[in-house]
């Protein structure tokens, strides 16, 4: 009994159209052309013409592209797909039932359902998921001058073009997450691309570093900017101080020469004073002596 119905089992497979589309969703990126692939085995030749596929929408059945009596059937294909969808004809003999979908778009997102109809019939669904690349973040602070430590800093962080929403990581200097006191907000323009922005608020101390970094769940680490503040009320004042200090050493080395140049100056004019002095006392002296020697006759 048990044997029989494996026969029969194992027949029916021998039979079975098998329909192949890929387990794990498939990324699809933004305004690309992409395959969502679809392969079908089991059945030995076939006349095109008794080949049916079709391609629809899994939740709403909504025609994506059709194909039947040996050629593409669009009279009931959903107008967003219009111009946008293709199989590739000289490959269904071979199996291959893949749909080509150009330019794609945010709504094209979701699951995707391959039926396919030879002699008997099957079907798989896949997901497709769209990625867009955002823009490289931009990081902006208000406000933007005289800014002491101690004072509340606004940090924003903008990228846009994206999809889908982006994950925003703010990091100081160090790498730490910071994760107080942000807000974010994604809106969607009308091509469903996310722009996304997200405010830090911090206590500024000074010369403070922070990182804005961008991850796109389905595309990974995207980007990252960094701004470093000076906060002056604390980086000016060190500065004015040796400057302060240079000038006074400075000052303080020029007085110091001059004094000794002064100083050098004053002695010489004192010395040669003195040595006028000097010498008019000696020739005083001398005329004294002369006069005396004059006056008393030298004794021999
Ligand atoms: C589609 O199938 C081809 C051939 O099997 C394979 O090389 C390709 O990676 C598949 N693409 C996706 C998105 O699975
Ligand atoms: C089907 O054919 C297309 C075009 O050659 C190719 O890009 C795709 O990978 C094929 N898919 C499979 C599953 O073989
Ligand atoms: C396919 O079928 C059509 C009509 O059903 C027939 O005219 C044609 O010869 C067949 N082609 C092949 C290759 O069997
Ligand atoms: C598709 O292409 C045809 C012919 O080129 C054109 O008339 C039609 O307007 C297009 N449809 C869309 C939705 O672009
Ligand atoms: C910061 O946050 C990210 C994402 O939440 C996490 O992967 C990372 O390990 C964190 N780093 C630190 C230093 O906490
Ligand atoms: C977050 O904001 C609150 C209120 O504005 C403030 O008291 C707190 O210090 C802030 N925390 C950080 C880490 O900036
Ligand atoms: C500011 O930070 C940078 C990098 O951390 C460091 O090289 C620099 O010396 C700091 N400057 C001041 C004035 O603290």
């Amino acid at each position: 009994m048990l044997a029989l119905l494996l026969c029969a089992l194992l027949a029916l497979h021998a039979d079975a159209l098998d329909v192949h589309v890929p387990e794990s969703p498939v990324v699809a990126l933004f305004g690309t052309d992409t395959v969502l692939n679809c392969s079908f085995s089991g059945v030995s030749a076939f006349n095109l013409s008794d080949l049916s596929v079709f391609w629809q929408l899994s939740d709403t059945k909504r025609a994506v592209h059709s194909f039947w009596q040996s050629r593409d059937q669009l009279s009931d294909q959903e107008e967003r797909f219009a111009n946008r969808t293709g199989l590739f004809p000289d490959q269904l003999r071979s199996g291959n039932a893949s749909l080509l979908l150009r330019r794609v778009r945010v709504a094209d997102e979701g699951s995707y359902s391959c039926f396919v109809r030879v002699q008997t019939y099957s079907s798989g669904a896949m997901l497709m998921q769209v990625a867009a690349p955002f823009s490289k973040p931009l990081v902006t602070w208000g406000p933007e001058s005289a800014l002491k430590p101690g004072d509340a800093v606004a940090l924003s962080c903008v990228a846009y073009g994206g999809y889908p929403e982006a994950e925003v990581l703010w990091q100081d200097g160090a790498g730490r997450n910071l994760t107080d006191n942000v807000t974010v907000s994604q809106v969607a323009n009308e091509e469903g691309l996310f722009s996304v922005k997200s405010v830090l608020t911090v206590i500024l101390e000074p010369n403070s570093t922070y990182s804005c970094r961008l991850n796109n769940p389905l595309l990974g680490e995207e980007g990252q900017a960094s701004v470093t503040i000076t906060a002056q009320g604390l980086v000016f004042p060190p500065l004015a101080l040796w400057l302060t200090v240079a000038l006074a050493v400075c000052l303080l080395a020029l007085l110091v020469a001059l004094a000794a140049v002064c100083r050098r100056k004053i002695r010489e004019s004192c010395e040669e004073m003195r040595a006028e002095e000097e010498a008019k006392e000696l020739e005083e002296a001398k005329e004294l002596e002369e006069a005396k020697s004059a006056a008393t006759p030298l004794k021999s």
